[in-house]
């Protein structure tokens, strides 16, 4: 008999799953309190497992530890329940349970979980799982009836059901420390629609823009990445629950009381594909890709222009760490600890992809592998989000640094181009005598508006005396005045614009 033992050095911690479970009988529980075998609800009445009425022989106890997941699927016990829950009351409603036994299972229910979330809960690897764990306590507690909680049900809808419940959550719970994001970075754009600085194309100085603008820039990035996140949402926040195993149950269920109950949008219309598919955690976990590529770019220009070379900006201290040996030290930590950690969301996905890309209908225990790469990609995610939720909208920078950067590189000459089209020059008429003037600029070693002005009529008589108004930065910046440009004014109102935007996620 694969039987609970009673080990008190044994605990619930991940590092109890990890450990070597072969022939040690201490791995059999997860629990530090003894358990009686004899009365435990897992078993039946042959002392054999949940399951075991067909099998001659216990499961192997290296076996019981491979195929469990409750060390990692514990943390949907509040979803498992809930659901229960919704199952129970419909049960009841179409008349496949009495009341009574409803009530009394929904009131167990309620102690498995206070149980839960005292931490006073002794979970089992003998249980395998957590839909079995809460099962056979509620059994423990409130005697046979517990065990027709399971009428009409199955794990497998039960745990597509606990995966989306728990994520719908987590979504909501990312989406607002994007929108947390998004509203700092609208208040740091509006300070500096003035504040100008180098855009770069290729890393090498292109135009002025306004860092408000850069701001801009990162706020709809972001933007995207709540409306993708919403939008899986919807097709996440359909219901398995009532495909049982995978064909669906001969009672007379109804399921749009059980959708109801527990908030999901819709029914998933087919049974074979609501317990197998985890389309919508490879689209979670996709849709946390391109976010976390998008704080990843974020983190590598505020990792660049911290150091002394740019010196655009600086974080606030506590976002650094600095050097054991070298003093004068301020290292970027969280911003390269977030570029870094974009890899393993990267690897989680294709994680998810692969455990998916052979498997057959309906479902297959495979599929107990999606929940690892999904915690931790929600885990990876949110933390980076707190992190940038504080430090982003908390840079702060270097006006003069920028400024002083911007008139390096010739930023302005696609000004000047165009103020020559503007006097009649075809643009690649105008392109070419610019870069005559750039030359002569660098061989000058001055910038543009530095020359003079019979220096820059030598290569074109289109130029004025009024060309130098062109060459300058607020100049080159406030005449990109239209949406989407660079212009203050512009950036004013894309702030405007954003906030009203961000309403939508509300
Ligand atoms: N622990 C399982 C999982 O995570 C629950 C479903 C088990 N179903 C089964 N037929 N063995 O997928």
């Amino acid at each position: 008999m694969n039987a609970i033992s009673s080990n008190p050095d044994s605990s619930i911690d991940s590092e109890q799953n990890k450990k070597s479970p072969v022939s040690d009988s201490s791995t059999d529980t997860m629990s530090s309190t003894e358990q009686n075998d004899s009365s435990n609800a897992a078993l039946n009445s042959q002392g054999q497992q949940m399951w075991g009425g067909r099998f001659s022989e216990a499961t192997d106890s290296f076996v019981a530890a491979f195929t469990a997941s409750v060390g990692f699927d514990q943390r949907f016990a509040r979803h498992d329940i809930q659901g229960s829950i919704a199952h129970a009351t419909m049960l009841g409603r179409c008349g496949i349970l009495a009341d009574d036994e409803v009530t009394t299972i929904i009131e167990g229910l309620r102690q498995v979980l206070a149980e839960i979330e005292a931490g006073e809960f002794e979970w089992s690897i003998a249980l395998e799982d957590v839909h079995m764990n809460v099962e056979s306590r509620l059994t423990d507690m409130i005697g046979a009836v517990g065990k027709k909680l399971h009428t009409g049900r199955s794990r497998n809808d039960q745990v597509a059901t606990d995966i989306r419940l728990w994520l719908r959550e987590e979504t909501d719970n990312i989406i607002e420390l994007l929108v947390r994001l998004q509203s700092g970075l609208l208040n740091l754009a509006e300070q500096h629609t003035d504040t100008i600085m180098p855009g770069f194309t290729h890393l090498q100085t292109a135009q002025p823009v306004s860092f408000g603008h850069h701001v801009m820039a990162w706020f709809e990035m972001l933007y995207r990445d709540t409306q993708r996140l919403k939008d899986a949402r919807r097709r996440m926040n359909q219901m398995p629950l009532g495909s049982a195993a995978l064909a669906g149950t001969t009672f007379p269920i109804d399921r749009t009381i059980t959708a109801e109950l527990l908030g999901f949008e819709g029914i998933c219309q087919n049974s074979l594909d609501a317990v197998s598919d985890r389309d919508f955690a490879i689209e979670f976990t996709s849709n946390a890709s391109i976010l976390m590529m998008h704080l990843s770019r974020m983190s590598e220009e505020i990792i660049l222009w911290m150091s002394a070379q740019f010196n655009f900006v600086q974080i606030p201290d506590r976002f650094c760490t600095g050097s054991s040996i070298m003093p004068q030290k301020k290292n970027p930590d969280v911003p390269e600890l977030v570029r870094g950690k974009s890899a393993r969301v990267f690897g989680q996905l294709m994680t998810l992809l692969s455990l998916m890309k052979s498997q057959p209908l309906a479902y297959n225990k495979d599929n107990q592998e999606d929940k690892e790469p999904l915690f931790d990609c929600v885990d990876t995610l949110t933390g980076s989000l707190l992190a940038f939720a504080d430090m982003l909208p908390n840079i702060t920078p270097n006006i003069e640094a920028m400024r002083a950067a911007t008139m390096k590189g010739y930023a302005t000459a696609t000004d000047l181009a165009d103020y020559l089209v503007r006097n009649g020059v075809a643009f690649r008429d105008a392109h070419e005598v610019v870069g005559h003037a750039v030359a002569l600029g660098i061989k000058e070693g001055v910038d543009l508006s530095d020359l003079s002005l019979a220096q820059l009529q030598q290569f074109s008589d289109a130029i004025g005396d009024d060309v130098f108004e062109y060459l300058t930065l607020e100049g080159s910046l406030a005449a990109r005045d239209h949406l989407g440009g660079t212009a203050p004014n512009q950036v004013k109102q894309a702030v405007i614009n954003g906030r009203s935007r961000l309403k939508a996620f509300a």
